[in-house]
């Protein structure tokens, strides 16, 4: 309890200080994020990215449903939740990388990701990054691979169906505010 009190004065912190980069005054529920990652099968997945880990209530729940040989590479473009991240997550599977998630390609070494997981403010986002990112993503995919998203608006959807032949929306009303979460897919459903 007190660790999501202390998680939930970091994260206000960050937001306070950069609120469109960060775009949320609360880290996702635990409930939001189960419902966001029921949405594709982790446990299958060689490679795991995640964008805009936050203070990690992602990260530790693709951790509990990764295979013991899988990875996770995590980026956060902000250093103080980053730090909190290596000090979190004490697992051999998971990189944490400060880094802007405009550099994706960087640190997949060659590789494409079999599930995205993206917590990234894309509304708030200055327009040339918001496409730059979003251009990366159908990309950094590997064949049969899954994007999630999760938005507070709906308003990021046509970006994604102009990017992906296939996105599954569902919202999770267990979240403050009720988030809208999307998966997709580069495969035509
Ligand atoms: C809405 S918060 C989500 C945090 C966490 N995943 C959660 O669900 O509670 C967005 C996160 O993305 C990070 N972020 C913003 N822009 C980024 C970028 N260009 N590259 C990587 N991380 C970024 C922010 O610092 C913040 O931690």
């Amino acid at each position: 309890m007190r660790e999501t009190l202390t998680d939930r004065f970091r994260f206000l912190r960050a937001f306070l200080a950069n609120p469109r980069q960060v775009g949320a005054v609360l880290p996702t529920s635990r409930w939001a994020v189960r419902d966001m990652l029921d949405l594709a099968d982790l446990r299958r997945a060689d490679l795991v990215v995640e964008l805009g880990a936050g203070t990690g209530v992602q990260t530790g729940e693709v951790l509990a449903r990764l295979s013991p040989n899988a990875r996770l590479v995590a980026l956060e473009i902000d250093p103080d939740l980053a730090a909190l991240l290596e000090e979190r997550y004490d697992d051999p599977r998971l990189q944490v990388v400060c880094d802007s998630a405009e550099n994706l390609d960087v640190h997949l070494g060659g590789k494409r990701a079999d599930v995205l997981v993206s917590a990234l403010p894309y509304t708030s986002f200055e327009a040339g990054l918001r496409r730059r990112v979003l251009d990366l993503l159908p990309v950094a995919l590997a064949p049969g691979g899954v994007l999630l998203v999760i938005q507070y608006s709906p308003l990021i959807l046509r970006e994604l169906r102009r990017r992906f032949p296939s996105v599954q929306q569902k919202i999770t009303p267990w979240n403050v505010p009720p988030a809208f979460l999307y998966a997709c897919r580069t495969d035509p459903a």
